[in-house]
C-alpha cells in the first residue's frame, strides 16, 4: 500500500454489496438506490435552502451530511458519496450552474470542436481533491455501517452534457459532433476518459469501496453507436484503471456500469470486465441474466414511476422483482433515480420488501 491510500477505517459491519458483488454467499440481498441522497427527502430541502448544490459538493462536511441522510431513515446497504456526475467539466474549466427545478446548466458550452482547447485537463483531479476527502470523511462517519460507494459519468455522458449545454431530449448536437467532427468527438471522449480514470484512482485512495459509471444518455443512442462511442471507452476506464492500482499494489474494488438504455447490449457490456451489470426498468430480469451468464452480478431494476402506485402494488411488484433475480450475484435496486415526487413511504416499502423476500429466498 502506499502512503496515499487513506487507512485505518472502521470495519465493516454489513459488507453484503461487496459480497455480492464479489459472488458470495449473502445473509441478505444488498440494497441502495440510484440518488438516494437527493430531491425527495424534506431534509435535503432544508440544505439547499441554506446551501448552493456545488457547496454542498465542494464542503466535506455537507456533503458527508447529505450522504447520511438515507441511511437514518432507511435500513439500506450501501451509501453513495454525494457528488454530481457534472464536477468533472467543472474541473476541466468548464461553468455549470444548477438552476432550481431545471437542472445543470453550461452558459458557455462546446460549441466547435477549437472550444476544446479550452479545456484544462492538467490537474483537473487535483481540483477534485474535496470529493476524496468526503470519501475519507465518510468512511470515518460510517463507522462500518456499510460499504461507500464512489462514481463517475462515463465520456459519453459527460460529453452530452459538455455539448448540449444541459439536459437534452434528442441529444442532436452532441450527435452533430459524431458525424461532422468523428475525429474531434472521439479525441474528447479520449481526454474524458484518461481524466476518469485518474479520478477513480483518486477515488479508490481515499476511501471508495465500489465505483460506478453512470452512462445515463446510452438511452439517446442506437446499439451501433453504442459500440462506437460507449463501449470502447468505459471498457478501457475498468482495463486502465485495474493497472494503475496494480502497478502501485493497491487492491482494487468492484465497478458498476450503469448504462440507461442499454438494455440491447448486455452481453456486450458484460465483455468490458465490470463485476456488476446496471440494468434499467425496460430489462427483463432472467433475459438479462441469458446475457451476461453467470458470473456477473446484476443490479436493479424497479421503474421508479412504481414509487408512485399504492403501497400494496408496490410490495408486490418489489417482491416479484427479487424473485427473478434470485438471491445469488444480486443487487436491488431502482431502475434509473428515485425522482423528486416519490413518497418516503413508497422507499420505505420498497427497502423493507427486498429484505422480506431475501430472508424467504
Ligand atoms: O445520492 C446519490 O445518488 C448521490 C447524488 C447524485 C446526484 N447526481 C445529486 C444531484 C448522483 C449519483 C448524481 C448523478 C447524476 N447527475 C447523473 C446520473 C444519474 C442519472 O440520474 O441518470 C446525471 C445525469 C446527473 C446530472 C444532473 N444533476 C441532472 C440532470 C440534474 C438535474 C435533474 C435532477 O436529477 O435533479 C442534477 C442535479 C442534482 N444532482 C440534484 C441532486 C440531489 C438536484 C439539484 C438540486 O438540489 O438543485
Amino acid at each position: 500500500m502506499t502512503q496515499l491510500v487513506a487507512k485505518d477505517f472502521p470495519a465493516m459491519k454489513n459488507d453484503n454489496l461487496l459480497k455480492a458483488a464479489r459472488g458470495e454467499d449473502v445473509d441478505r440481498i444488498p440494497v441502495w438506490v440510484m440518488r438516494q441522497a437527493g430531491r425527495y427527502l424534506p431534509e435535503f430541502q432544508e440544505e439547499r435552502k441554506v446551501h448552493d448544490f456545488f457547496t454542498i459538493c465542494r464542503t466535506p462536511e455537507l456533503a458527508c451530511e447529505v450522504t447520511m441522510q438515507p441511511l437514518r431513515r432507511f435500513d439500506l446497504d450501501a451509501s453513495i458519496i454525494f457528488s454530481d456526475i457534472l464536477v468533472i467539466p467543472q474541473a476541466l474549466g468548464m461553468t455549470v450552474e444548477m438552476l432550481p427545478g431545471k437542472g445543470p446548466h453550461f452558459p458557455e458550452p462546446l460549441v466547435t470542436p477549437s472550444d476544446c482547447l479550452k479545456l484544462n485537463a492538467t490537474g483537473a483531479v487535483d481540483r477534485l481533491k474535496y470529493v476524496g476527502d468526503a470519501i475519507t470523511m465518510m468512511r470515518h462517519k460510517l463507522d462500518g455501517k456499510v460499504p461507500l460507494i464512489g462514481f463517475t459519468g462515463a465520456p459519453w455522458t459527460l460529453m452530452g452534457y459538455m455539448i448540449e449545454g444541459g439536459g437534452s431530449k434528442t441529444m442532436s448536437l452532441t450527435k452533430g459532433w459524431l458525424t461532422e467532427h468523428n475525429k474531434e468527438a472521439h479525441e474528447l471522449l479520449s481526454l474524458l476518459t484518461d481524466t476518469i480514470v485518474e479520478y477513480f484512482e483518486m477515488q479508490v485512495k481515499a476511501g471508495a469501496q465500489m465505483l460506478q459509471v453512470f452512462e445515463s444518455s446510452a438511452d439517446y443512442i442506437d446499439k451501433k453507436q453504442f459500440a462506437e462511442v460507449s463501449l470502447p471507452y468505459v471498457r478501457k476506464i475498468r482495463e486502465q484503471l485495474r493497472k494503475k492500482l496494480q502497478d502501485q499494489s493497491i487492491e482494487p474494488v468492484p465497478m458498476v456500469l450503469f448504462a440507461k438504455g442499454g438494455g440491447h447490449s448486455l452481453s456486450e457490456q458484460a465483455e468490458c470486465g465490470y463485476e456488476i451489470i446496471g440494468l434499467d426498468y425496460n430489462v427483463d430480469p432472467i433475459e438479462a441474466r441469458k446475457a451476461v451468464g453467470p458470473n456477473v452480478t446484476l443490479q436493479g431494476n424497479l421503474n421508479p414511476e412504481d414509487m408512485y402506485l399504492p403501497q400494496d402494488e408496490i410490495r408486490a411488484k418489489t417482491d416479484e422483482m427479487v424473485r427473478k433475480f434470485g438471491k445469488k450475484r444480486y443487487i436491488a435496486n431502482l431502475g434509473h433515480g428515485i425522482t423528486p415526487q416519490t413518497p418516503i413511504e413508497s422507499m420505505h416499502t420498497f427497502v423493507d420488501t427486498i429484505h422480506k423476500v431475501s430472508q424467504e429466498l
